[in-house]
C-alpha cells in the first residue's frame, strides 16, 4: 500500500524526501497573511464510542467536557489576541467526537471566536441522531449555527447493527427539522458495507431528501487497521459499481455533487470543512493548514488541557512544506470538490498549473480521469472512482499511520510518511 503513495509522492513532489511531521511548533502562527482562511474546532465528546470511527474521541462527562471547553476557550484567544485586527474568515465548523453534546456551551465557543475573527460563510455542526430534538435544535440555531450534519450511517437497521448503533427515529427527526429548520441539514451516510445494495442506498437517500435534508455525504467505509470493527470492507469491483450507480442516480434526480461524496438538493446548501485553502484549527487532534506549513495538536485531553493552561499552544507535530509538497496538499484537496480552476492555483503559488503540472494533466486527460473547460479540470465519473481509490491508500498509509500513532503518543518526536 505505502509503495504506491510513496512513489506517488516522489514523482509529484519531485522528490524522494518524505513528509515529516516534528515535535516542533509556532508559538505565533502566521495566518493574518492568509486568504480564504476557514475556522474548525473539535469537540472530542460521545456518549458511547463506536468501533469503526477513527475520530479522536473520549467518553462524555459533563466535568470533563466543561474542563476542555474552558481551555479550548483559552486556545481561541492564545491564537486570536496574536493579531490585532479582526480576521476575515470563510466558514466555522464543529466537528467531533459529538459537538452537539456541549450545545449549552456553543455560543461561548462562537462568542470567544467572534472577538478575533469575522465569519462570512456561516457555521456548521456535528450531531448524533439522538441529539436531533428540537429543544437542542434550538439552543444551536440561537448560538448561531446555520449548518447542520447528522451522522445517520444507515436507515436499515441491519446496517446499524453491523455497525454497533441503534436504529434511527424518523419520525421523531423529520418534526424536530420541521419545527427548527436550517440553512442547511446534511446527513451522513456509510456505504460499501457487506453486501449492502443499490436499492439498500436508494432508498438511504430518498429517506433522507424527504425527512429534511437538503444534502448528503456518502462516505466509503474504511476499515481503519487500529479500530476494532468487525465490519470488512467491500472488494474493489463492487465497491466502483456501488458508487457509480449511486452517483447516476443522484444526477438523475438532479442533486448537484459538490465534493467527492457529497450532494445537494438546494444548490446552496454547503457543509464542507475540508477543501480550504487555509484553516486553523482548535481542540485536541485538529490540524491547522497554513501557506507552508501544517500542524497538527496533540490527542490527549488531559495533556492539551495541560499545554493551554500554561499558555502554551497544544501542537503535536508540525511539516513544513517544500514548495511541490504544498501543491500537491492543494491540488489533492481541491481535487475533492471534484474542480480544479487553474486561475486558483496561479492565484495561490503565483505560477501557472501548467506549468508545474503539465504533463500529469495532460496524462489525466488522456486517461479519462478529468475534462478541461477554459482552465478548470473537472473530474469525470471514471477519475472520481480512482480519486477515491487512491483516497483509500492514503487514508490507509498516511492518516491510520498518523492517528494510529497519535492516539497512543501524546507529542511523539518525529513521524515520517
Ligand atoms: C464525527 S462523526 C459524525 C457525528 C456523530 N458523532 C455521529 O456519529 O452521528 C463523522 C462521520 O464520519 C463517518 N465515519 C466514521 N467512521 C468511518 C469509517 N470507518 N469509514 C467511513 N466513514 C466513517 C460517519 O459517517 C460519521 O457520521
Ligand atoms: S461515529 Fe460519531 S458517535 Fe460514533 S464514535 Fe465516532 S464520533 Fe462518536
Amino acid at each position: 500500500m505505502s509503495f504506491i503513495t510513496d512513489l506517488t509522492r516522489m514523482w509529484l513532489t519531485r522528490s524522494p524526501k518524505p513528509f515529516t511531521f516534528k515535535n516542533e511548533y509556532d508559538q505565533t502562527l502566521p495566518y493574518a497573511q492568509c486568504d480564504g482562511l476557514g475556522l474548525y474546532v473539535h469537540i472530542p465528546f460521545c456518549k458511547n464510542l463506536c468501533n469503526f470511527c477513527p475520530y479522536c474521541k473520549v467518553r462524555y462527562s459533563k466535568e470533563l467536557c466543561d474542563k476542555y471547553i474552558d481551555a479550548l476557550i483559552k486556545e481561541i484567544h492564545l491564537v486570536g489576541n496574536q493579531h490585532s485586527s479582526k480576521k476575515k474568515v470563510t466558514s466555522l465548523y464543529f466537528g467531533g467526537g459529538t459537538p452537539a453534546l456541549a450545545a449549552d456551551r456553543i455560543k461561548e465557543i462562537i462568542d470567544a471566536l467572534n472577538k478575533h475573527f469575522i465569519i462570512t460563510e456561516g457555521i456548521g455542526l456535528e450531531l448524533h441522531p439522538d441529539n436531533v430534538t428540537p429543544d437542542v435544535l434550538k439552543v444551536l440555531k440561537d448560538a448561531g449555527v446555520t449548518k447542520i450534519s447528522i451522522g445517520i450511517q444507515s436507515f436499515c437497521d441491519k446496517y446499524q447493527s453491523i455497525l454497533g448503533r441503534k436504529a434511527v427515529d424518523t419520525n421523531l427527526m423529520m418534526s424536530a427539522l420541521k419545527e427548527v429548520p436550517f440553512e442547511t441539514v446534511s446527513m451522513d451516510f456509510i456505504f460499501a458495507l457487506p453486501n449492502q445494495t443499490f436499492e439498500d442506498l436508494k432508498s438511504d437517500i430518498d429517506k433522507a431528501f424527504s425527512i429534511g435534508a437538503n444534502h448528503i455525504a456518502i462516505y466509503p467505509f474504511i476499515d481503519f487497521t487500529f479500530t476494532k470493527s468487525p465490519v470488512s470492507a467491500m472488494p474493489k469491483k463492487e465497491k466502483r459499481k456501488l458508487l457509480d450507480d449511486i452517483t447516476k442516480y443522484c444526477l438523475k434526480k438532479g442533486y448537484v455533487r459538490d465534493s467527492i461524496w457529497t450532494f445537494s438538493s438546494d444548490k446552496d446548501a454547503k457543509y464542507s470543512s475540508m477543501t480550504r485553502d487555509n484553516f486553523l484549527g482548535f481542540g485536541c487532534s485538529a490540524t491547522t493548514l497554513l501557506k507552508d506549513q501544517f500542524k497538527i495538536n496533540t490527542f490527549d485531553v488531559e495533556s492539551y488541557c495541560d499545554r493551554i493552561d500554561n499558555g502554551d499552544l497544544a501542537t503535536s507535530l508540525t511539516i513544513r512544506f517544500s514548495k511541490r509538497q504544498r501543491m500537491i496538499y492543494w491540488l489533492f484537496w481541491t481535487a475533492y470538490s471534484t474542480k480544479v480552476d487553474s486561475k486558483d492555483f496561479e492565484k495561490f503559488f503565483k505560477v501557472p498549473l501548467k506549468s508545474m503540472y503539465g504533463f500529469e494533466l495532460f496524462l489525466a486527460k488522456l486517461l479519462g480521469f478529468i475534462k478541461e473547460h477554459n482552465g478548470v479540470y473537472e473530474m469525470t465519473l471514471k477519475g472520481a472512482f480512482y480519486y477515491h481509490y487512491y483516497e483509500n491508500f492514503y487514508t490507509l498509509s498516511y492518516i491510520d499511520k498518523m492517528w494510529g500513532i497519535m492516539r497512543k503518543e501524546a507529542f511523539p518526536k518525529k513521524i515520517e510518511l
